[in-house]
Formats: structure tokens, C-alpha cells, sequence
């Protein structure tokens, strides 16, 4: 294995050793992070006349070569990406190579490699979010008036409408951009210049390769630049938080395509097959989705792991902190896509969410509120709707079934006006408080998240 290092050892690594320490096949994820901080630097290094002006436009002629002819150029022999770039570059530019790597470490340039790769990946993680949110916005249009039952506990609880339901998602995910900007503002921090921990004797200029970069600016510090890896955990962290809500979304998929529920058929493409029942219809994206967010959360405390009791300064250990970082992103992003096609292409069965209000008791509350609308104490309005529960399930019936005939004999003083507050359409239409599931209230939620969702980013949704 050839390598960049390897003058004062008296006999090198074995094989094994070497091959342990490897990290070329991951690296390759940011090859052109690695080329574009190489070519940043080796500007930086000729315009401070460190190098020769001349050097160093041929440094970045090879470079730009490099980054032209793509990653099947590079060597794999090698340890490193760092080690690949500065071999190719010493076959296309000869013997100047060798001063590329004048005033930098291998240290800075991982470091700043990782928070480039991280920042492209930030933007292709928000524009799935949004493509996700209007699959969303798609669905809550359309179904403003398809009525389901809400669930506490898995329960039966209030009836609320689909478009209500589907919505909470969209403000989970408006949350989860909010998050991401701030992961922005985590990452996009220059570590390039710090050299190994303790900044470097040459005249370097980091501002002006933190601003080639498209970097906030240098990260104050050498030594914390080339240590910390807490934006790594922040994106493992937001990944995993962005899993979960979708793990949650995918087991409602579960649940919802089973004979059982009957709430959503998803179409054929969406589904597989199985190999031996020719009828079966399998939600396999939902339940990977599902299943995978374990593999997002492991990354964490896998990352966390390593982190945990490190000194200050470079560790070797961190070298493991990109395979988690390129496998939770790459998840979390193909998570997005499938959930978004899911979503827009969802086939919701109103029919049968209708069905299941049926006999369900779940207008018990709103017959509570009916009666404290009237003067009497919630508290005793509730004990009275309980033992109407009570009367109805001894006969057999739901509250929607109740005639003033029965109503008098379960409770002679609740007036025969409260049968007209028993429908699951009523009860969702009374809900018009702020957020509530009432369809004027729905309405102002789809136009404030069609709002924000038509502006860059994601702004919070008050006070807006
Ligand atoms: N592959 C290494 C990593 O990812 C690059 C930095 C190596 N630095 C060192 N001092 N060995 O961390």
C-alpha cells in the first residue's frame, strides 16, 4: 500500500495492519469535497506566496484535472483519499505535488472534506423534505372531508378529519427544517488551515480559503477544529429524529393496509409480492423504512460511542465517524423519497374509515360538551355520558343509534336535543378552535403551511 508517511519507520505496517487502518472505500463518498479544499488551499498557498504563483497554477491545473476525469482515476492502493488525490495529482503535475500539502494536515482536511460533504447533503435533505411536505399538502386537499376515527392509545377517540390527521405529519417535518438550518450553521465552519492541531508557521489566509469554500468562516480554534465531531452527531441525531416521525408514518402504512383497518391500499408499485401466496400484497417499503430507523438511531450511538472520553485533539477513533454519517444520510434520504411517493400516491378507503366510527362511542365527549355547554359542571356531564355509555353497550347499540326513547330510559333529564350532536361529521365541524380538526380550522392550517412551504427554508409557523 503506498503512503504519505513512512521515513522514520524502521520496518512498516503489515498487510493486516495496514489494510485495518484503511478508509479509501468510504472516503471515495467525498473524493470531490477532498479535490475542491485540495484546490482552495493550494490557491490560498500561492496568492500568500508560500508557493510560487506558478506552482501553484499548476497545482490546481491538476487538480481541476482530477476533479474532470472522476473518481475511477484514483488510486486504491493507498490509505486514504487524501493519499489518492496527492498521488494522481504527482503523476498529471510531477514533482510540485509534493507541496500541496505545505501548511495543512491530513487533520484539517478531513475535517473539512466531511463539513463540505455535509453541507451539499443538508440542501438535498431539505429539498426531500419539501417534496415530502407537498405529497402531504396533496393529500390533506383532498381530503378535507374524509372522516376517520383520531386514536389516543391506539384507541378510538374523538372523530377527526384525514386531512386533520395527515396534516400533523407536515408540521413534524417543518420542525425537522427548522433543525436542519441549524445543523447548517454547525457545519459550515472552516477547519482547512488548522494543519495538524496547532495552526502552522506559514503566512496561510484562512479567511480566504473558508471564503473559496463558501464557509461561514475559520473555526476559531486549530485545535478544536480538527477534534470536534459534534455536527457529526447532530446530523445522526436529525436523522434519526427525521426516521422516527417517518417510522411512525410507515407503521400507520402497516396497520392501515391490513384487512384489519382497510384505511389505504397503496398502489401495485409500491408493494411487493410474496413467492409462495399469489394474493399477498406486501407494504415491504413501510415496514424497511420502519425497520431501518434502527439502523439510523444505532449510528448515533454508535458515533457517540466512540466520541465519549476522547482528548482533546486529533484521535484516530474519529475515523469511523464517516460511515455512519454517509450511511444514516443516504438512509434518511432515501427514506424521504419512498415515504413521499407512499404518500402521494396513497389510495385512502373513506368507506371504510366511516365504517369503523360506527357504534365506536368516540361523539361520547361531544355529547359531554354538549351538556356543559348548557350550564352543567364537565365533571358531572362526564359521569352522566358514562352511564349512557354504560346503557347503550347493555343494548347492544352506539350512541348514534340512541332514540328519545332509549335516551329516556338510560337518563330522563338529559334533553332529546343532545341525540342531534351523535354524528362523526358534527363532531368534527364543531371542532374550530386554533389547530383543532374543524374544517375552517383545517382550512387556515393548509393555507399557513402552504404558506411557509412556498418560501425558502422552513420558518416557524409563529408568529408568522
Ligand atoms: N482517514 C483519516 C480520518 O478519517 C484521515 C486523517 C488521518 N490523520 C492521521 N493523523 N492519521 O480520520
Amino acid at each position: 500500500m503506498r503512503k504519505l508517511w513512512g521515513g522514520a519507520f524502521g520496518r512498516l505496517p503489515s498487510e493486516r495492519a495496514a489494510a485495518f487502518g484503511q478508509s479509501i472505500e468510504s472516503d471515495l463518498t467525498f473524493w470531490e469535497q477532498d479535490v475542491r479544499g485540495s484546490i482552495a488551499h493550494a490557491r490560498m498557498l500561492g496568492s500568500t506566496g508560500i508557493i510560487s504563483a506558478e506552482e501553484s497554477a499548476n497545482l490546481v491545473k491538476g487538480l481541476e484535472q482530477i476533479l474532470s476525469e472522476g473518481p475511477d482515476m484514483l488510486p486504491r492502493d493507498v490509505e486514504d483519499i487524501h493519499a489518492a488525490v496527492e498521488l494522481r495529482l504527482g503523476e498529471i503535475v510531477g514533482d510540485v505535488a509534493g507541496k500541496l500539502h505545505t501548511a495543512r494536515s491530513r487533520n484539517d482536511q478531513v475535517a473539512t472534506d466531511a463539513r463540505l460533504w455535509l453541507r451539499d447533503q443538508i440542501e438535498l435533505l431539505e429539498s426531500e423534505i419539501k417534496q415530502w411536505q407537498a405529497a402531504i399538502l396533496k393529500q390533506a386537499n383532498a381530503h378535507q372531508a374524509t372522516i376517520l376515527p383520531g386514536t389516543t392509545h391506539q384507541q378510538h377517540a374523538q372523530p377527526i378529519s384525514l386531512s386533520y390527521h395527515l396534516m400533523a405529519y407536515f408540521w413534524a417535518f417543518q420542525r425537522h427544517g427548522m433543525r436542519l438550518a441549524h445543523l447548517k450553521q454547525m457545519t459550515n465552519a472552516s477547519p482547512l488551515g488548522s494543519a495538524a492541531l496547532a495552526g502552522t508557521p506559514f503566512p496561510i489566509d484562512r479567511e480566504q480559503t473558508s471564503q473559496d469554500l463558501g464557509f461561514d468562516g475559520p473555526m476559531p480554534s486549530a485545535l478544536d477544529a480538527t477534534s470536534d465531531r459534534s455536527y457529526v452527531m447532530d446530523a445522526l441525531h436529525l436523522c434519526s429524529l427525521i426516521m422516527l416521525d417517518l417510522s411512525r408514518f410507515a407503521n400507520e402504512v402497516v396497520l392501515w393496509t391490513t384487512p384489519e383497518f382497510g384505511f389505504l391500499k397503496l398502489p401495485d408499485h409500491l408493494t411487493t409480492g410474496s413467492s409462495i401466496m399469489p394474493q399477498k400484497r406486501n407494504p415491504d417499503m413501510a415496514e424497511l423504512i420502519r425497520g431501518r430507523t434502527g439502523i439510523v438511531v444505532g449510528n448515533w450511538v454508535s458515533l457517540a460511542t466512540t466520541m465519549k472520553g476522547l482528548v482533546m485533539g486529533y484521535n484516530r477513533d474519529t475515523q469511523d465517524d464517516k460511515p455512519p454519517l454517509f450511511a444514516s444520510v443516504e438512509l434518511t434520504l432515501d427514506s424521504l423519497a419512498i415515504a413521499s411517493e407512499m404518500m402521494a400516491d396513497a389510495d385512502f378507503q373513506a368507506d371504510r374509515m366511516k365504517v369503523s366510527l360506527h357504534a365506536d362511542f368516540s361523539t361520547a365527549t361531544d355529547l359531554a360538551d354538549y351538556l356543559a355547554t348548557n350550564g352543567m359542571p364537565f365533571r358531572q356531564a362526564h359521569e352522566i355520558v358514562g352511564q349512557v355509555v354504560r346503557g347503550c353497550i347493555e343494548r347492544n347499540i352506539g350512541l348514534e343509534d340512541l332514540t328519545e326513547q332509549t335516551l329516556s330510559e338510560i337518563n330522563p333529564d338529559i334533553p332529546v336535543e343532545a341525540l342531534g350532536v351523535l354524528s362523526p361529521e358534527g363532531s368534527v365541524a364543531r371542532k374550530e378552535s386554533y389547530g383543532g380538526t374543524g374544517p375552517k380550522a383545517v382550512e387556515k392550517q393548509i393555507a399557513l403551511a402552504t404558506e411557509l412551504w412556498n418560501l425558502d427554508g422552513f420558518p416557524r409557523p409563529y408568529p408568522f
